[in-house]
């Protein structure tokens, strides 16, 4: 099986990871490892740094993901930026004062998830996106998940949220798990 490390600090990254690739040793970033600055513009490019960087510093392939919510009406916002736009506890309140008289399609957003998997020289192993099509919630409901999971109604009815529905069917449907499975199909 092949050893790779899992570039992120994100427990629920990790835990997420874990569950959709579990024919892969997936190893933790070790603790003294760099965090770096996340400056690309893309997911791809911010999956790449994160790669490399864990990569270079333990000797063995890493895998990174770069993940957000990019919403229509917000001209894709927060996108790259879905960590760090407002403090945590302000994710899902700031979304939803923002939307605020927007209904039905005006609230439409997606979830994108880029997956690099790099060899410590930089060579890329692999890589994949997933996207998940959705719409954003009047309120928070549910308490699976993570993140803006509660205010994430899926398709075609949207009348479930992320947070409600299980872990199965997340990954089932997820831009994490679409691009999990699509990394697979490119490294066999
Ligand atoms: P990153 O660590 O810079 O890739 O930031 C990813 C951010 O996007 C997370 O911290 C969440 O705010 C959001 N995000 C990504 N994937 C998900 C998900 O599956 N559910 C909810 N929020 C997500």
């Amino acid at each position: 099986m092949m050893k790779i490390i899992l570039a992120t600090r994100n427990a629920h990254k990790v835990e997420e990871m874990q569950q959709l690739l579990p024919d892969l040793e997936l190893l933790s970033l070790p603790d003294d490892a760099p965090d770096p600055e996340e400056t690309g513009a893309t997911f791809l490019e911010n999956a790449r740094i994160k790669a490399l960087s864990a990569a270079q510093h333990t000797g063995l392939p890493a895998l990174a993901d770069d993940s957000g919510i990019c919403i229509d009406a917000l001209g894709g916002a927060p996108g790259v930026h879905s960590a760090r736009w407002v403090s945590e506890e302000n994710w899902i309140p700031e979304v939803l004062k923002k939307l605020d008289g927007k209904v039905g399609s005006e609230r439409s957003a997606r979830y994108v998830c880029v997956l690099s998997l790099m060899a410590p020289d930089g060579t890329i192993l692999a890589e994949s996106e997933g996207t998940f099509e959705g719409r954003i919630a009047g309120e928070p409901r549910g308490n699976n998940g993570f993140g803006y999971d509660p205010i994430f109604l899926v398709e075609p009815d949207y009348a479930q949220t992320v947070g409600e529905i299980s872990t199965e069917e997340k990954h089932a449907r997820s831009h994490r798990g679409v691009a999990a499975r699509r990394l697979y199909e490119n490294l066999h």
